[in-house]
């Protein structure tokens, strides 16, 4: 299997500077990869300030990691030469959550569109760069002479943020780094763009690393999910192992906390409660722990590793210590359709 996209052992702390009071670790020694071969929806789930967006940012080379690297196509992104950043940024695009803030409000919609064009050289004529944007806009569903010559305030949350996938899709990228890109817009128009994100896969072979707090849509568009907890991975692999029958007892509890059959209740990773007062010893230890009803003496004293459960996924937690220990370039191997 050959990787496109991989974080290493990566970890971030913001604030350590010499004037910066409160130091946050957003990362810890996080590990995911994509194949380049096997086009994927890999969801990444966690609650607020768990280290989602850090990880998008450093994903994307806006961000450099504290330590551990990101690899696009085994290189490291901090030694990609020229000629081979100018491919990543084509290659690996990004839709935020709110797409409001991409656009300026004095250009019509047609210029995000058209930046991509020229920046990376598209089209040859406006003939041609016309075809491509209707192509493209027709592609996520929407009537190019609807969307065309109109303010960005003339459409709505929905439209803009297909209209930010239609301008990602026009670089033919591998993959789309998608962070919350429907957690600002009705629920009602959710749907349209969570399927064009697997339209994407289906029609484009693009994978899509779709970050969300919101398990049940992460359920039903992923194949495999990367559960994070405090900037690290709790657990890892096949979607439907790990939502019908999860094992690290952070997942547990979340997928316990709501119950399913309600599709009122969002099914959501924020405001679980707080447990139990541990003795933290050093700064290595389960970041769970504190909330963790299986608590034991070694989780206070050293994180554990990701110990593999079954064929298709790991779980980082003492519970499994029998099981062997997934290495950090190997986490692939827990995907489906990815190994
Ligand atoms: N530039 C920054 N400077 C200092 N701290 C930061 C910075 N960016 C993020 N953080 C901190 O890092 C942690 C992770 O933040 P991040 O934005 O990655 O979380 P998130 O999972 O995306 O949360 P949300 O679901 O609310 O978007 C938080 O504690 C946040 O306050
Ligand atoms: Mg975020």
């Amino acid at each position: 299997m050959s990787v496109l996209l991989e974080a290493r052992g990566v970890t971030k702390v913001f604030g350590s500077g010499l004037f910066d009071q409160k130091r946050v670790v957003a990362l810890e020694d996080f590990s995911m990869s994509i194949s380049k071969d096997d086009p994927s929806i890999v969801a990444v789930v966690g609650e607020s300030g768990s280290g989602k967006t850090t990880l998008a940012r450093i994903l994307l080379g806006l961000e450099t990691p504290t330590a551990g690297d990101i690899l696009y196509e085994g290189v490291n992104l901090q030694t990609l030469s020229r000629i081979e950043r100018h491919e990543f940024r084509r290659n690996v695009q990004v839709v935020f959550q709110d797409p409001f803030e991409v656009y300026n409000p004095f250009y019509r919609v047609d210029h995000v569109l058209n930046t991509p064009i020229v920046k990376f050289g598209l089209a040859k004529s406006p003939t041609e760069r016309k075809t491509l944007i209707e192509g493209v806009l027709e592609a996520v569903g929407l009537r190019p002479d609807e969307i065309l010559g109109r303010h960005p305030h003339q459409l709505s949350g929905g439209q803009r943020q297909r209209i930010m996938v239609a301008r990602a899709l026009l670089l033919k990228p591998k993959v789309i780094i998608a962070d919350e890109p429907v957690s600002m817009i009705d629920a009602s128009l959710r749907a349209t763009v969570l399927a064009n994100l697997q339209q994407l896969k289906e029609d484009f072979g693009i994978s899509v690393i779709y970050i969300t707090h919101d398990l049940a849509t992460a359920f039903q568009i992923s194949q495999n999910i990367v559960v994070m907890y405090s900037g690290s991975v709790t657990e890892v692999g096949d979607v439907n192992r790990v939502v019908t029958d999860p094992k690290h007892p952070y997942t547990q509890l979340l997928i316990g906390s709501v119950p399913r059959a309600d599709p009122n209740l969002q099914w959501s990773v924020d405001n679980l409660e707080v447990s139990h007062d541990i003795g933290i010893k050093g700064e290595n230890y389960c970041k769970f722990a504190d909330r963790c009803p299986h608590v034991l003496s070694q989780c206070v004293e050293k994180a554990p590793s990701l110990y593999q459960i079954d064929s298709q996924r790991g779980a980082a937690c003492y519970l499994y210590e029998d099981s062997p220990v997934v290495e950090r370039d190997a986490m692939n191997s827990l995907f489906v359709n990815q190994q």
